[in-house]
């Protein structure tokens, strides 16, 4: 039977008695409406860890003031069977007071990674994320951290801050699960219309096209940002492209030449729907 934890001292009592009986945490934090990305992190922190956390907290400091916050996909009831078919063992579910009390005015914040790519459209998102992040952490205490590639910036930034503040966490990466079409799977994908879900596709379809065309040394890393945006441009439901280009993986700052390993991210609008996507390319040189 999952525990469910609403409590944060109940939440940091209990992971300190989980880690004196030295076993370990594995540690998956989330906003809810769980789909199977999130649940091949859980099922990997399963076959890696003793005890197995999963939060659901809808963080509202990660959302801008024209963000989706109050139209958040909420699923609590459906959230709760599918981590308890993974056999989690613990829920932790706070409420935002708890997280957020009266007066609360400490942030963390990543600088330079947090204002590149998603940053410059979503002032203040980061610092959100690494805030409530690094709240969680010290609640949940886990030995491991899993997160999902299909936010690599999200990622590179958590995993920034553990560097930073000497947190001993291991952060484990984990690849994006996609629909059979391509889709990176996303709770936001729910509010895509079936029209702009099938136009959803040129995403996946201008990444994997890039990635065989650089794999091929078939085209100059200069003209990456422009075919991408090309490519994308042919559907015509997109409305807005916030950024498509090549970049370094580790500061994310865009490429005018190749690396070993060279990251292609993408975010755009389609109707009122932000989709983000990326993929890795590594290069043998
Ligand atoms: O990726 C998410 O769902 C959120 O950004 C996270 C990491 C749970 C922090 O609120």
């Amino acid at each position: 039977m999952m525990e469910r934890i609403r409590i944060p001292r109940i939440m940091q009592e209990t992971s300190k008695r989980i880690l004196l009986k030295s076993k370990s945490i594995g540690f998956v934090p989330t906003m809810g409406a769980l789909h199977e990305g999130h649940m091949s992190l859980i099922k990997r922190a399963r076959t890696e860890n003793d005890v197995v956390v999963a939060s659901i907290f809808v963080n509202p400091l990660q959302f801008g003031a024209n963000e989706d916050l109050q139209s958040y996909p909420r699923t609590l009831e459906r959230d709760i069977e599918k981590l308890e078919e993974a056999q989690t063992d613990i829920l932790f579910l706070p409420e935002e007071q708890a997280i957020y009390p009266e007066g609360f005015c400490t942030y963390v914040s990543v600088e330079g990674l947090s204002e590149r790519l998603c940053g410059a459209f979503r002032k203040g998102h980061f610092t959100g994320v690494t805030t409530v992040v690094c709240k969680l952490l010290n609640l949940v205490k886990p030995t491991r951290l899993y997160l999902g590639q299909k936010d690599y910036q999200q990622m590179q930034i958590i995993k920034k801050m553990t560097e930073h503040l000497n947190m001993d966490i291991d952060i484990v990466g984990c690849r994006t699960i996609r629909e059979s079409d391509g889709l990176a799977m996303s709770s936001r994908n729910s509010y895509l219309t079936p029209k702009e879900r099938q136009a959803a596709t040129v995403i996946y379809r201008t990444l994997s096209a890039l990635s065989e065309l650089i794999v091929k040394e078939a085209i100059p890393c200069i003209e990456v940002p422009a075919l991408m945006q090309k490519l994308i441009s042919e559907e015509p439901l997109v409305d807005h492209i916030q950024y498509a280009g090549i970049y370094d993986a580790e500061s994310l700052t865009p490429l005018k030449e190749y690396k070993k390993i060279n990251l292609l991210a993408v975010a755009l609008k389609l109707g009122q729907t932000r989709l983000i996507d990326n993929m890795l390319v590594e290069l043998k040189c």
